[in-house]
């Protein structure tokens, strides 16, 4: 549970302890179950909530309870910003409105942690990333893929040069009818809520290949269905390292799953991870290793540890308690790995939409580098 807040609003600036003070707009499924209750659960001497805001007030006293917490409530996010002044604040609403949050709560001093995508296109990103720029605060985006154990083999083994300089990358992502399916019913159904499948569950995706390849993507192409979010979507996207990537996101599966292969100039990295299915005993995640005219090594991972192998806690300890655990694997990403997921998808998009390859470079202010810089 966390300390006592005083509720008035002339005192919303001071709190019972020198804790962070936290505020979370989108009190919904995830805001409450990944940055709501164990966060309090794991960092209660570091942090406390000072604030909760959703549109919806029925909503936010519901997470109200469900966190246990005794701060003030709000439906009015200015009013939230100016009485209570979080040091962080955590944006979980739906990803269209990222852009006014993330923009606000920086103009009212505070440092953002934001949901992915970053946003939900490219005039929303260059106003983020000039905001970012103009008052000095931070923007932490949580991207939760990146801490799953065998994602975190890929980077480690990628980056030890097991395979040499990887040339290009065959990366293709299955969801099941079940969940596949759920993208088509709730508020992601329409683009002006999630900015298509390609920005809303594909920016995920992206993001991995620019953690992985250690490059920044210069031009997409792609090709989607009819339905304006996609179900169905393939595209193409060139490095600015030179890496060529064929990618493709079937939302209609029979299994759940991803099959990536990386083509290295020493050999090749291979990767097919399914869900564990009902006769198997154990179940890991497998990777092949075949080293060009040589031998063939298997990697397993074991990834029962619970929150997607224990990738989510070790996200938040990344988070909220950094000087704690170093940053081996890069894993941590800021406003710029927030743009370059989002603007692939964003690109596809609007080369769907034109029938047109689209460069990244014409689309924001940003250049991007054969090497990948942090942040
Ligand atoms: N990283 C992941 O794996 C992951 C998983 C799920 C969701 N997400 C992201 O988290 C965010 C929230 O998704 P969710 O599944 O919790 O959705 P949700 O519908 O459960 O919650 C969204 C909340 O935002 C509120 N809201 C909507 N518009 C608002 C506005 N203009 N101002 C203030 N509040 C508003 C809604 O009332 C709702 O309570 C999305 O950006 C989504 O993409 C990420």
């Amino acid at each position: 549970m966390a300390a006592t807040v005083f509720a008035d609003s002339l005192l919303g600036k001071f709190t019972s302890s020198n804790k962070q003070r936290l505020a979370m707009v989108g009190t919904g499924d995830r805001g409450t179950s990944m940055w709501g209750i164990p966060v309090i659960d794991e960092f209660k001497d570091l942090v406390e909530f000072v604030g909760l805001c959703d549109i919806n007030a029925g909503r936010v006293e519901t997470a109200k309870k469900i966190l246990g917490v005794s701060c003030a409530t709000y439906t009015d996010f200015d009013k939230m910003m100016k009485e209570m002044k979080p040091d962080r604040l955590i944006v979980t609403t739906v990803d269209a409105t990222h852009n006014e949050y993330i923009i606000k709560g920086m103009e009212y001093g505070a440092d953002i942690i934001t949901e992915k995508p970053f946003t939900t296109d490219e005039h929303k990103c260059q106003d983020i990333l000039d905001a970012e720029k103009k008052t000095g605060k931070k923007i932490a985006v949580t991207f939760n893929y990146r801490y799953s154990p065998h994602r975190q083999k890929i980077y480690e083994l990628l980056r030890s040069n097991v395979i040499g300089d990887i040339t290009s990358v065959d990366f293709h992502w299955y969801l099941d009818v079940y969940h596949g399916a759920d993208y088509f019913r709730r508020w992601h159904r329409l683009r002006k809520n999630s900015g298509s499948l390609l920005v809303h569950k594909a920016s995920h995706h992206f993001d991995l290949l620019n953690w992985w390849i250690d490059s920044e993507p210069e031009e997409v192409f792609a090709f989607g269905s009819d339905i304006d979010i996609f179900d169905k979507m393939a595209v193409q996207i060139k490095y600015a390292s030179k890496v060529q990537v064929s990618y493709s996101l079937t939302a209609y599966s029979p299994y759940e799953g991803y099959r990536i292969s990386f083509n290295g100039k020493k050999g090749k990295l291979d990767a097919w991870i399914k869900e564990r299915q009902p006769w198997e005993e154990d179940h890991f995640d497998e990777m092949q290793i075949t080293t060009s005219f040589g031998k063939k090594a298997i990697v397993r991972i074991d990834n029962r540890e619970g929150g997607h192998g224990g990738g989510d806690a070790r996200l938040r300890k990344h988070i909220f308690n950094p000087g704690n655990d170093g940053d081996t694997w890069n894993q941590a990403a800021g406003s710029r790995d927030g743009a370059m997921s989002c603007l692939i998808g964003i690109a596809a998009r609007n080369s769907i939409d034109t029938g047109k390859p689209v460069r990244i470079e014409d689309l924001v202010s940003i250049k991007p580098q054969a090497k990948r810089p942090t942040g």
